[in-house]
C-alpha cells in the first residue's frame, strides 16, 4: 500500500520518527502491539520497522529509524532522502513479536532502537490495566529515543551504559527477579538477545519473546547445490558467491524479502526435501530441527539438492 510521510520528528541523536498516513485520508489497517511494516525503499531494497504508535491510533503509523553508520542502504536512504510529503510503499502490518495480553506480569527489555515495539505494548498493557515493567538501555541520554514519553509512566527504568559513570543493564538480575509466570520480551542488539535467551533458558519457551532488529548473520554464499521448485518445476543452481535469494531472483522467481539477514521472517519458504543450512535468527531451534522451512535470504543447503514449495 502507499502512505504519505505526514511528519518527521527528531527523536534523539541519530533517530528520526516518521509519521505515515494513508493517501486520501481514512484509517490505516489495524495492527497488534509488536507488529512491523516492510518499507520499500528502492527496487530490491526493503527494510522492516516496528510500529511505534498506540494501536488505538488508527489514522497514522509511526516508525522510528536509527541511522546506522554501517547501513547497507536502509537507514541511510531514509535519513538522507525521505522528506515530509513524500509518498512511500509499505506493507500491511505483520507481527512476529505478539504480546500475550493476559500475562500476570510483563517485563519489557529494550536496547537502543529496540524500544520501538515496546511502545505499543505499553499502550495496550496500560489500557488493559496489566502489570508491567520496562528496562531500557541506551548509550547516552542524547541517543535515547522516546524518553519523555516513557518517563510519564511508572515502572520504567532507563540506563545509559556508554557514558562515564553510566549504568549497565543487569539482564540477569532483571530476568531472575521476574515472577515465574511472567512473560518477558526483549528487542535489541544481537548480543543482548543472545544473553537474554541464555539467561531465560529454563523458563517456558512461550514466555520468552525476542525480536531482532538486525543481526550479525553469517549469510550462506558457499553455493554448490541445486534448488528444485516443486510448483513451477524449475531447477536452479546456486553458485558459489551468491545467496539462495540471489539465485531465485536471478531466475525470475518473485519472492518477498525485506531484511536480508534472517530476522524479519518475510522470505520464509517451505522445504519439501533436502537439508537446509539454517543461518537465520527467525526460526526457533525446533523449527530449524524440523527442516520444514527455510529463510532463503541468508540460509544455504547441507544437501546437494533442496526441494522448495514454490
Ligand atoms: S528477508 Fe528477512 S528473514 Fe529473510
Amino acid at each position: 500500500m502507499q502512505a504519505r510521510i505526514k511528519a518527521i520528528r527528531w527523536e534523539a541523536e541519530g533517530i528520526l520518527a516518521f509519521v505515515l498516513e494513508p493517501l486520501g485520508g481514512g484509517l490505516m489497517p489495524a495492527f497488534e502491539p509488536g507488529a512491523h511494516i516492510d518499507v520499500q525503499l528502492a527496487p530490491g531494497l526493503t527494510r522492516s520497522y516496528s510500529l511505534a504508535n498506540d494501536p488505538a491510533i488508527r489514522g497514522s503509523y509511526e516508525i522510528g529509524v536509527h541511522f546506522s553508520p554501517t547501513s547497507r542502504g536502509g537507514s541511510r536512504h531514509i535519513h538522507e532522502r525521505w522528506r515530509a510529503g513524500d509518498v512511500i510503499e509499505i506493507s500491511e502490518p505483520k507481527n512476529n513479536f505478539p504480546l500475550v495480553e493476559d500475562a500476570t506480569h510483563t517485563v519489557l527489555i529494550a536496547g537502543g532502537i529496540g524500544i520501538t515495539p515496546m511502545l505499543p505494548m505499553i499502550a495496550r498493557l496500560n489500557k488493559l490495566g496489566r502489570s508491567w515493567a520496562l528496562h531500557y538501555v541506551s548509550a547516552s541520554p542524547e541517543r535515547a529515543a522516546y524518553v519523555a514519553h516513557l518517563e510519564a509512566h511508572d515502572g520504567v527504568i532507563i540506563a545509559f551504559d556508554g557514558v562515564p559513570g553510566g549504568q549497565r543493564l543487569d539482564l540477569k538480575a532483571i530476568c531472575d527477579g521476574a515472577p515465574a509466570d511472567a512473560h518477558l520480551y526483549c528487542c535489541g542488539p544481537t548480543g543482548m538477545l543472545d544473553a537474554f535467551v541464555a539467561i531465560n533458558k529454563d523458563r517456558p519457551k512461550d514466555h520468552v519473546h525476542i525480536e531482532y532488529f538486525s543481526a550479525e548473520t553469517e549469510v550462506a554464499t558457499e553455493g554448490g547445490y541445486t534448488l528444485e521448485l516443486a510448483r513451477s518445476g524449475q531447477t536452479i543452481a546456486v553458485e558459489e558467491g551468491e545467496t539462495m535469494l540471489d539465485a531465485l531472483l536471478s531466475a525470475g522467481v518473485d519472492i518477498g524479502f525485506a531484511c536480508g539477514e534472517g530476522v524479519c521472517g518475510t522470505c520464509e519458504v517451505k522445504v519439501l526435501d533436502g537439508i537446509p543450512d539454517h543461518r537465520d535468527h527467525f526460526l526457533t531451534d525446533e523449527d530449524k530441527a524440523s527442516n520444514r522451512s527455510i529463510m532463503v535470504c541468508c540460509s544455504g543447503s547441507k544437501s546437494s539438492r533442496l526441494v522448495l514449495d514454490i
